[in-house]
């Protein structure tokens, strides 16, 4: 492993390694979006490299398709592969039940859809994502444009209502111009400190029109695989209630760490 990898970025390599042993040849996969799932990617290409491992994925941004594309990762859509066999994606947080928070990369409405059209889910992270309770790490959502700070303030006034620390409401920006997402949408961050009921806020959000999806994920992740930059790594089971602790020693080829053009 190079040298001069960060303790996080070698905690979310760890976990992406151990990740991708759940691949199973033949499988349709969910390839999720942000900095774990591209090391998930590339440690995917690994394997198909290495061991002629065939699988398709279907990506869940632009993102991710090209550095598919690029790592030699088969993709598909989702239209054309339907329904698949696993998910695996990183997460902003993630609580006791596997629940989580997600659309810190902005690409939370393509990750639900995939994740929710997959057997399994795992999610991939460092152990800093792991909380007793959700809302620290601002909830993103996903809001159609036309008429988007009408549907804001809607979304401040539900709050109101809301088992929740704090209710302030940003729209993300790009610069000087709105983050526009890949379904051509804008994201709004509700910063909350903490939310006490995930399951409840989730259901009360969708109900606004002008919200396209939130970024709590309830019951949909299986399996969480924590990496500690100490070479740990956790694998931790809802289903099951399995939790397993293992030291996962390898050595990374080249390949795996080669800048991309
Ligand atoms: C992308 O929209 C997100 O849901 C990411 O999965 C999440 O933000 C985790 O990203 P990192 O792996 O970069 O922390």
């Amino acid at each position: 492993m190079p040298a001069d990898l960060s303790p996080i970025d070698k905690a979310k390599f760890l976990a992406a390694k151990r990740a991708t042993d759940f691949v199973e040849d033949g499988m349709k996969l969910g390839l999720g979006t942000g900095s774990t799932a591209a090391w998930m990617v590339r440690c995917l290409a690994e394997r198909i490299r290495e061991e002629g491992l065939r699988v398709v994925g279907v990506p869940t941004s632009s993102r991710t398709a090209q550095l598919a594309v690029q790592l030699g990762v088969p993709i598909t859509t989702l239209d054309e592969a339907k329904w698949l066999d696993l998910t695996i994606d990183g997460a902003d947080e993630f609580d006791g039940n596997l629940n989580l928070i997600k659309g810190g990369g902005a690409a939370l409405l393509q990750e639900k859809i995939v994740a929710t059209a997959s057997d399994q889910m795992i999610v991939i992270a460092d152990a800093a994502k792991d909380v007793a309770h959700l809302g620290a790490f601002p909830l993103p959502i996903e809001v159609i444009p036309f008429g988007w700070q009408t549907t804001k303030a809607l979304v401040e006034e539900t709050l109101v209502s809301m088992d929740v620390l704090n209710r302030d409401v940003t729209l993300r920006m790009n610069g000087a111009a709105p983050l526009v997402t890949d379904e051509s949408n804008y994201i709004l961050d509700l910063h909350l400190k903490r939310i006490g009921n995930p399951r409840q806020l989730a259901l009360v959000l969708n109900q606004i029109p002008g919200v396209v999806e939130n970024g709590l994920f309830i019951d949909i992740c299986d399996i969480v695989v924590i990496g500690h930059a100490d070479g740990r790594v956790t694998v931790r089971d809802i289903n099951s209630g399995e939790v397993e602790e293992e030291r996962v020693e390898f050595v990374p080829t080249d390949n795996v760490f080669a800048e991309l053009d």
